[in-house]
């Protein structure tokens, strides 16, 4: 169940990764000169601002569709699983944004990060924590049960805990400066329909038509009581686990 993405679903239906990025950008304060690692960096949004900042800036995705957009921006990105990362002690900081919840395999991602990192060097990111998009990844998990499958394997996103997260960080050798858990509900702009099919590709593509559009209707119909207004406004309630750790200093 691979997630695919398409970069014109992504533009509509993920704006709201941008609009939330404000405080994590604030925490990774990249200053001119030095060199970052954008981690899952997508179309390239915020690698854009890491650059304007002066920073000299590498992005990396696993999307070849997220990346064409960020080269069409002039961005300097490459096409690398973050699981296997080969950088040793290039970078002042790798910085993440909503991309390590995609990542099946967080210790191998940790531990590229610190091997990538020049000593003292920082890790600054934001993912999507313990109980993120709950009602989302409820709903789906009753549908496949429903139709006799495994809720087990259903959902593949990792959120964390704070303990799960800081534990792996320092296992790695990082020493944890900053880690909040922070709930936020956010009214989509599009429409939930929108934000599933983008988001939650891996789910449904496994289905053809018409099975596909009865499932999206069922997931619909569970969501609609608690996620969606009188108005017809859909939110969806995020819990962002925001972090920076630094590399110890002395390897
Ligand atoms: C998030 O940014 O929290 C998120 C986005 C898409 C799917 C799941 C989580």
């Amino acid at each position: 169940m691979l997630q695919r993405w398409s970069a014109s679903d992504f533009a509509k239906n993920g704006r709201f990764i941008h609009d939330m990025a404000g405080p994590i950008f604030a925490l990774l304060a990249p200053k001119p000169g030095e060199r970052i690692l954008d981690l899952g960096c997508g179309d390239g949004t915020l690698t854009a601002e890491i650059e304007a900042a002066g920073a000299d800036v590498l992005g990396i995705d696993a999307s070849e569709e997220l990346l064409a957009v960020a080269r069409m921006k002039g961005l300097s990105v490459k096409k690398i699983d973050a699981h296997a990362l080969d950088y040793v002690q290039e970078f002042d900081a790798v910085f993440s944004n909503a991309a390590l919840h995609w990542m099946q395999a967080p210790d191998l991602v940790i531990e590229g990060v610190a091997r990538a990192l020049r000593p003292g060097g920082r890790f600054v990111g934001e993912l999507g924590g313990h109980g993120n998009v709950a009602a989302i990844a409820t709903a789906i998990r009753a549908v496949v049960k429903a139709r006799g499958g495994d809720p087990e394997h259903a959902v593949r996103w990792y959120f964390p805990t704070m303990e799960e997260y800081g534990a792996l960080l320092s296992a790695h050798g990082f020493a944890v400066r900053e880690m909040a858990l922070i709930p936020r509900s956010t009214p989509l702009k599009a429409d939930m329909q929108g934000w599933l099919g983008t988001f939650c590709r891996f789910f449904f593509d496994q289905f053809e038509e018409p099975e596909r559009s009865a499932v999206l209707a069922e997931v619909l119909e569970l969501l609609k009581p608690s996620l969606c207004d009188t108005e017809g406004r859909w939110t969806v309630n995020h819990i962002r686990l925001r972090f920076s750790a630094e590399r110890s200093p002395g390897e």
